[in-house]
């Protein structure tokens, strides 16, 4: 009877044609998507990416008041040996090798985002993929850095990587490793960015908190000798369950990761929080906001919204409340830093 009747027939055809409607909508805002291919995500984007990184250099080297943590500075006046893996455009190494031209500075990274030139004589690039191992004999180094990778290596790449850093390293050689923790105290509408942004980064299989869970491990380790900086809080107390892996295959990274922290002793971390935004974080929270803008509306400006599966213009619109959160509501993140010497001397 409905079906005959002439409201009942007038209703359906509104569905039918609010349906082709909202079909078109979707279709259309799909082609307003932008293309954005997830393979490249580990890769600087352009020479904005390339700015924000050198920037970032700058800004990290102002919190922790220093280029490097390790009891190292002695024997950089001696000709040590220096790798900074992951090392982008170069912006720690150039600095570094200008400061101690007595020591030789390798820096590896899988794109070529660092100079091929321009640079000083005991600077060596080499452009490589460290997941497939560093190409350098055994105890070769006295100092090993990397900084920032969490995003981009899987977790179950990790154990193979530390493996590999502390094998180059030389008996009595530091390895230190910054990482940063973007999750921390940030407000419902920074958080609707992030949360999209934690959730595609871990669907590549990375683990952002990787660099807690060593440090819890390194804490645990009978063979280490922790420390936690008088200066810093230790937030490294809880591992987090938010792994991709399974809980097998999870338990058996942290055994594996635990068996190569093993050859590491004096080991110490620091935590620093960074207030994002002037308002409540001075110059430094003014300069951490413009890399977050940069970041947002260049790095991943076509990542997130396709992951989101919103419209670019609603993306953008979403980062510009962010602006007006930091000014409201205390806002802020951590940097995690820790190193260790690799036993043997
Ligand atoms: C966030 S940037 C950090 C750059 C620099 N270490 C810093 O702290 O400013 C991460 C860098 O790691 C590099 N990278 C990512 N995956 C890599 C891999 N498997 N092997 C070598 N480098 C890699 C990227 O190309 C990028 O330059």
């Amino acid at each position: 009877m409905g079906n005959s009747h002439p409201s009942g027939r007038s209703f359906r055809s509104k569905l039918a044609k609010k349906k082709s409607l909202q079909k078109l909508i979707n279709s259309e805002s799909l082609k307003q998507q932008p293309i954005y291919d997830p393979s490249k995500f580990h890769l600087p984007k352009n020479d904005k990416d390339i700015d924000r990184m050198h920037e970032q250099h700058f800004l990290f080297k102002h919190i922790w008041e220093c280029n490097f943590s390790s009891p190292i500075e002695r024997i950089l006046h001696q000709p040590a040996i220096v790798l900074d893996v992951g090392c982008g455009p170069g912006t720690w190494l150039l600095e570094m090798s200008t400061t101690y031209p007595q020591s030789q500075f390798y820096g590896i990274d899988i794109a070529h985002a660092f100079p091929k030139e321009i640079k000083p004589g005991n600077l060596e690039f080499i452009q490589s993929d460290i997941t497939n191992g560093i190409k350098f004999d055994d105890d070769y180094f006295d100092f090993v850095r990397m900084s920032l990778l969490a995003t981009f290596l899987q977790e179950d790449k990790w154990v193979g990587v530390l493996r590999e850093l502390i094998r180059v390293l030389k008996p009595g050689g530091y390895i230190e490793i910054i990482e940063h923790e973007l999750q921390y105290n940030i407000g419902p509408c920074f958080s609707t960015l992030i949360t999209p942004l934690l959730n595609f980064i871990r669907s590549t299989g990375a683990n952002i908190q990787i660099v807690q869970k060593i440090d819890s491990l390194l804490t645990t380790s009978s063979s280490s000798n922790h420390h936690v900086s008088p200066s810093s809080r230790n937030v490294f107390s809880t591992l987090h369950s938010t792994n991709t892996l399974t809980n097998t295959s999870s338990h058996q990274i942290n055994q594996n990761l635990s068996n190569t922290l093993s050859k590491l002793t004096n080991t110490h971390s620091d935590t620093r929080t960074v207030l994002i935004g002037s308002a409540h974080g001075g110059q430094t929270g003014k300069v951490f906001e413009e890399l977050l803008k940069s970041y947002f509306e260049n790095t991943v400006v076509d990542l997130l919204p396709w992951y989101m599966e919103i419209s670019q213009e609603k993306y953008l619109e979403l980062w510009k409340s962010c602006h007006k959160e930091f000014k409201n509501r205390e806002s802020s993140t951590k940097l995690h830093k820790f190193w260790g010497m690799k036993i043997g001397q």
